[in-house]
């Protein structure tokens, strides 16, 4: 298993190109599912997870072609030949639940596994599955699969009202509107750009929905959706993470693509710990000028509030701020297994429940440290980047799952970093 060896040396400059966000490109993967005719998604990701999700969209029939290395990717669904989203996918990867929705809109039929337990939390799935009998769906759960069955006559729109916020949640029933009989309103609706991206792609397909980016969301169902051809956003989280490198270790570094926009919370964040950004007309520009970061407070909400996936990387730059800051986790429980690690390298931090405080050392230490997680894995990087002497960060395959060239990108930049082979 490979691990990556970083060595802090000091300051960073230079440009870094910001990818398509997984998290959309995992959601419109799927749609594909929803139309016969050809989707191609421009500026995706390539990445682990993605190779998965073509994985499983072939396992049902679909026909998906990486071209241009990987860029872009050419789906179509003439007709498939498989409802049944097997465990061994799904267990790779939470997001598979979403060809739930499209398979059941389209066929009327589907049996998708149970995604497994989580490492950061028990994230269940019970609010796809309301969403979905809001829809009139029937549903089974048996030998750990969830067997779906459309009314006669397919899906018809209805009220859905989420208890709580949740993307993937609004994504599967988003999908699944748009084919119902009749009209769906979503309310409390998740607002993420990765879900704007969606109905963008969606509508281009011939979907008809108003209110994305808010948190009611109507959609009129169409008979049949069309093709399309979509470019994914970029990824606010890779975008956060790089934002963070120069912010870390001192530098500045421009994020090419980058969107205030799409990171505003934490932006505003940054800036309060001493961090400049400017916008210019190719991206962010991040820099940190004087002296060490100040410590300041962060509470985790869904968007537009501060990313539970920027929380790990935050956590990193706060370990060597002055002062001592306090990082509220609200989206998922269990989600400090980021916080050991960097004690390891000399952080101060006590966790209770929920709730971290990050008393800031003036230097970290080097140390060997296990990832844990996708975004644990990068903040431990990010740390390594400010700290004296070699970290080794072990079980870098989570790091595959959602950060292209991390060791490029980053060396790009002048940061002393390799990835060897175990
Ligand atoms: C998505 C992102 C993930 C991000 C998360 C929150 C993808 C592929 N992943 O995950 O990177 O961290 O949003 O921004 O886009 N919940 C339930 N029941 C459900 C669904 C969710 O209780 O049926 C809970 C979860 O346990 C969690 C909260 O709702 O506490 C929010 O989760 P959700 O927004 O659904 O996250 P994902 O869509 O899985």
């Amino acid at each position: 298993m490979d691990s990556i060896v970083v060595t802090g040396n000091g300051p960073l400059s230079g440009r870094i190109a910001i990818a398509g966000a997984k998290n959309a490109c995992l959601t419109l993967m799927p749609a594909t599912l929803l139309t016969e005719e050809p989707l191609t998604l421009l500026n995706a990701p390539r990445l682990s997870d993605i190779r998965t999700m073509a994985q499983l969209l072939q396992s049902l029939g679909a026909e998906v072609s990486a071209l241009q290395d990987g860029k872009v990717l050419a789906m179509s669904s003439h007709a498939l030949d498989n409802h049944r989203a097997d465990y061994d996918i799904v267990r790779k990867m939470r997001a598979s639940i979403l060809v739930l929705g499209p398979m059941l809109a389209r066929d009327g039929h589907a049996v998708v596994s149970l995604p497994g337990g989580c490492a950061i939390g028990a994230r269940p799935v019970d609010l796809h599955l309301q969403a979905l009998e809001a829809l009139g769906a029937e549903l089974d759960l048996r030998d750990g699969y969830v067997h779906a069955k459309a009314p006669s006559g397919g899906l018809k729109g209805g009220r859905v009202r989420f208890p709580l916020v949740s993307v993937g949640a609004t994504e599967n029933v988003l999908m699944a509107a748009t084919l119902a009989r009749g009209t769906t309103v979503i309310e409390n609706a998740a607002r993420e750009p990765e879900i704007v991206d969606l109905a963008q792609c969606l509508r281009k397909m011939g979907a008809q929905i108003e209110g994305e980016g808010t948190d009611t969301i109507t959609v009129e169902g169409v008979e049949r959706l069309g093709g399309a051809t979509h470019r994914v956003v970029t990824d606010r989280i890779e975008l956060g993470t790089y934002m963070l490198a120069p912010a870390i270790c001192g530098g500045e570094v421009e994020c090419l693509g980058g969107r205030r926009d799409l990171v505003g919370a934490f932006c505003e964040r940054l800036e309060a710990a001493g961090i400049s950004i400017e916008e210019t007309e190719s991206g962010l520009k991040v820099a940190r000028r004087n002296g060490r970061v100040q410590a300041v407070d962060v509470t985790t909400e869904p968007y537009p509030g501060f990313p539970t996936d920027l929380q790990a990387q935050m956590m990193a730059l706060l370990c060597t701020a002055e002062g001592t800051s306090v990082l509220e986790e609200k989206i998922f429980e269990n989600r400090f297994m980021h916080a050991p690690e960097l004690m390891r390298m000399g952080a101060r931090i006590d966790v209770s429940g929920g709730t971290a405080k990050v008393h800031g050392v003036e230097n970290l230490k080097g140390a060997p440290v296990m990832a844990t997680d996708l975004r644990a894995s990068v903040s431990l990087i990010l740390a390594g980047l400010a700290a004296e002497g070699d970290t080794m960060v072990n079980r870098v395959y989570h790091l595959d799952r959602g950060y292209e060239q991390v060791v490029e990108k980053l060396a790009g930049v002048g940061a002393k970093i390799e990835r060897v082979a175990a």
